[in-house]
């Protein structure tokens, strides 16, 4: 009987150590411990042994038993183990995978505008320039040489918030401030937001952009100022695009003019875009007033310059076809996630 059990024992501790999977050794554990399994057999002739013999054999049996268990439970703590780092080893978790997924904005389409003319602009070795959208009155007209009985500063086309401080009409006054505050050479483009009395139309907004550049410099001259506008136009809408200067007036440049394009839907044959007419106008511009640099402390014998200012909201218009300026404030998410 001894015998018989070490031999149990034996074996039953060899098979185990061999198992290398988790259903093998469940299959040793019926097979040994299980009702039908031999120990248990065993265990169950007990009774017919004699009252000396039996407290032996049950001791034996039992160790047999405990032996048999142990073993059982020390290899399968290995193998979980095993199994457990191999699933580390060759699945992998991908933390970033998200499902909720957060729907992803892009920008504005007058803002990709602005984006694009900064590119260009910046290439050329423009900087960007800043100034508040809450101005002085002289630096939105008196420094820029407009006079005091011009309609611009009618109440009833700017928006005051004192007698002295107003709602930018133009992006100019970031010129009076650079010149103010810096010494040439001065090569500078000043996008932002600019605000006038206006009745809210397809046309028209209180609110709109503009885009201001202003270069200064000893010897800059109209041939400069064509030359630079005609390149960023070409820049903008393709080599084969003609710029025509009209003469136009503005206070604080002379001689003044606007600049046309030749339109970039028709190339100029006329269309629905520039209106039958070839051209589309794409900005104001002009050699700075010799007023506007002494008020800027800049010495007009010494020191000469060009500047323009552009409308972006039309530019954005023209460029992604858009009929209705409400539509570009509108924060509808519909019509903006076209662009
Ligand atoms: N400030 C002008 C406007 O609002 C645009 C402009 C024209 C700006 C000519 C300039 C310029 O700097 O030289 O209509």
């Amino acid at each position: 009987m001894k015998e018989k059990l070490n031999e149990i024992k034996e074996k039953a501790l060899r098979d185990i150590s061999a198992a290398d999977d988790l259903k093998t050794l469940e299959s040793l554990r019926v097979e040994y411990l299980g009702k039908k399994g031999e120990l248990t057999q065993i265990l169950r002739g007990m009774g017919q042994l004699s009252e000396e013999e039996r407290p032996a054999a049950g001791k034996i049996a039992n160790e047999v038993r405990e032996a048999i268990e142990d073993a059982i439970k020390v290899k399968k703590e290995t193998l979980e183990e095993e199994a457990l780092l191999q699933k580390l080893a060759t699945q992998s978790i991908d933390i970033t995978l998200n499902q909720h997924k957060i729907p992803r904005g892009h920008h504005h389409p007058l803002y990709k505008v602005i984006a694009e003319l900064t590119e260009v602009f910046t290439s050329m070795g423009f900087t960007v320039a800043e100034g508040p959208e809450i101005e002085w009155v002289k630096y939105n007209f008196d420094n820029l040489n407009v006079p005091l009985d011009h309609p611009a500063r009618d109440e009833s086309d700017t928006f005051y918030i004192e007698n002295d401080i107003l709602l930018r009409t133009q992006t100019s006054p970031v010129q009076v401030r650079t010149m103010l505050n810096s010494k040439p050479p001065i090569k500078i483009i000043s996008p932002g937001k600019v605000y006038r009395r206006d009745e809210i139309d397809a046309t028209h907004s209180p609110l709109f952009h503009q885009l201001e550049g202003l270069i200064i410099d000893k010897g800059i001259t109209m041939a400069d100022l064509k030359g630079t506008l005609d390149y960023i136009a070409k820049r903008l809408y393709g080599e084969k695009t003609q710029t025509i200067f009209r003469p136009h007036q503005f206070y604080f440049t002379e001689p003044s003019a606007e600049m046309d394009a030749t339109c970039f839907l028709c190339e100029g044959k006329g269309c629905r875009v520039c209106k039958g007419t070839g051209y589309i106008e794409i900005l104001g511009c002009g050699m700075v007033h010799p007023n506007v640099l002494r008020a800027c402390n800049i010495d007009p014998e010494i020191y000469s310059g060009f500047a323009f200012g552009m409308g972006l909201d039309r530019m954005t218009m023209l460029k992604y076809d858009i009929g209705d300026l409400r539509l570009m404030f509108g924060n509808d998410t519909e019509f903006l996630k076209q662009f």
